[in-house]
């Protein structure tokens, strides 16, 4: 199959890992509905879709997906009691993330990987190029990443994912990519995918992080591709099997970012998503820094 060249309009959001680093907060919420100061995370990254122009999103759910789908549904008894309050501002922040974007959803059943969750949107994909972003990752809404690499897979074709620069000795808890120079400063092109690589073994100090444009040729291989590490079936291992044989579905190029990326499903990362986004906020942003300023000087 040859590299489909159309232009996206479909994200998929994997949200069926168990987010067993967070528990038990995660006993019965899905991780991407804990909260980034007043927006569960999930909110960030629809809204993320939606400013790149993808409004048709399909969320890849599981076990207590209920509170997902109900996010993105109208609540209309709370909008009714806000309504007869007279409280405008809480009924617009209600009504914001029914109103986002046209919502799909599909059961994985067993949390079987990453690429086993994008197999699941096949049927709804169909044959078209699509944007996968996970539910955990939050790009901070100001350094865009999407557009680019819809601008780079507009131009090459194939797939594109997206790489940052990690410190080293943290390379194992990523993939980590060969990659080699192309006429763009911030984009590469893939040859070889390794997902969590010791340190001796990682081909780069770039690390794939969550946001992929797939040639929908990815299928096919994802339906080829054996469990790997965990006994899951990794994307990066259908990404490796694409770079190496261009044929399947185009090159696979790289991304390099080098914004602001908060990993939701990892407790450190997920504080410090939260105290510099409320930080920067107009209406939370000045009482905090005073407060966080006083507290870091008095108990620290
Ligand atoms: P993670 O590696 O963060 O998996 O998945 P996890 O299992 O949720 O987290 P921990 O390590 O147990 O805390 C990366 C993304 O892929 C999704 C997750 O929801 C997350 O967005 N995923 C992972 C699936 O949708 N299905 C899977 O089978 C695995």
């Amino acid at each position: 199959m040859t590299s489909s060249r159309n232009r996206i309009s479909k994200a998929v959001i994997p949200a069926a890992g168990l987010g067993t680093r967070f528990l038990p907060a995660t006993k019965a919420t899905p991780k991407e509905m804990l909260p980034v100061v007043d927006k569960p995370a999930i909110q960030y990254v629809v809204e993320e879709a939606v400013t790149a122009g993808l409004s048709d999103v399909l969320m890849v759910t599981g076990r207590n997906k209920r509170p997902l789908e109900d996010h993105f549904d109208r609540n209309y008894e709370l909008e009714e009691v806000l309504r007869n309050k007279g409280d405008a501002t809480k009924l617009t922040r209600v009504q914001e993330s029914s109103d986002l974007a046209t919502m799909h959803y599909v059961r994985q059943g067993d949390p079987k990987g990453l690429g086993h969750a994008v197999l699941c949107a096949e049927p709804h994909v169909g044959d078209e190029p699509f944007a996968v972003l996970l539910g955990d990752d939050l790009i901070d809404p100001r350094d865009p990443l999407l557009a680019r690499m819809n601008a780079v897979r507009d131009e090459h074709g194939g797939s594109v994912i997206a790489l940052m620069e990690v410190d080293p000795e943290t390379i194992h808890l990523y993939g980590s990519a060969s990659v080699s120079g192309t006429d763009d400063e911030d984009v590469v092109r893939v040859s070889g995918l390794v997902e969590k690589p010791s340190v001796a073994d990682a081909p780069s100090n770039l690390a794939i992080i969550g946001r992929y444009v797939l040639d929908p040729a990815v299928f096919a291989v994802l339906r080829d591709t054996a469990p790997g590490r965990g006994g899951e079936i990794q994307l990066t291992d259908a990404l490796q099997a694409l770079a190496a044989d261009p044929s399947l579905g185009g090159p696979v190029h790289g991304v390099v970012f080098r914004g602001r990326r908060y990993d939701t499903g990892d407790r450190g990362d997920y504080l410090r998503a939260i105290v510099r986004l409320a930080c920067e906020r107009e209406d939370l942003g000045p009482d905090f820094r005073d407060w966080l300023r006083a507290y870091v000087n008095k108990e620290m």
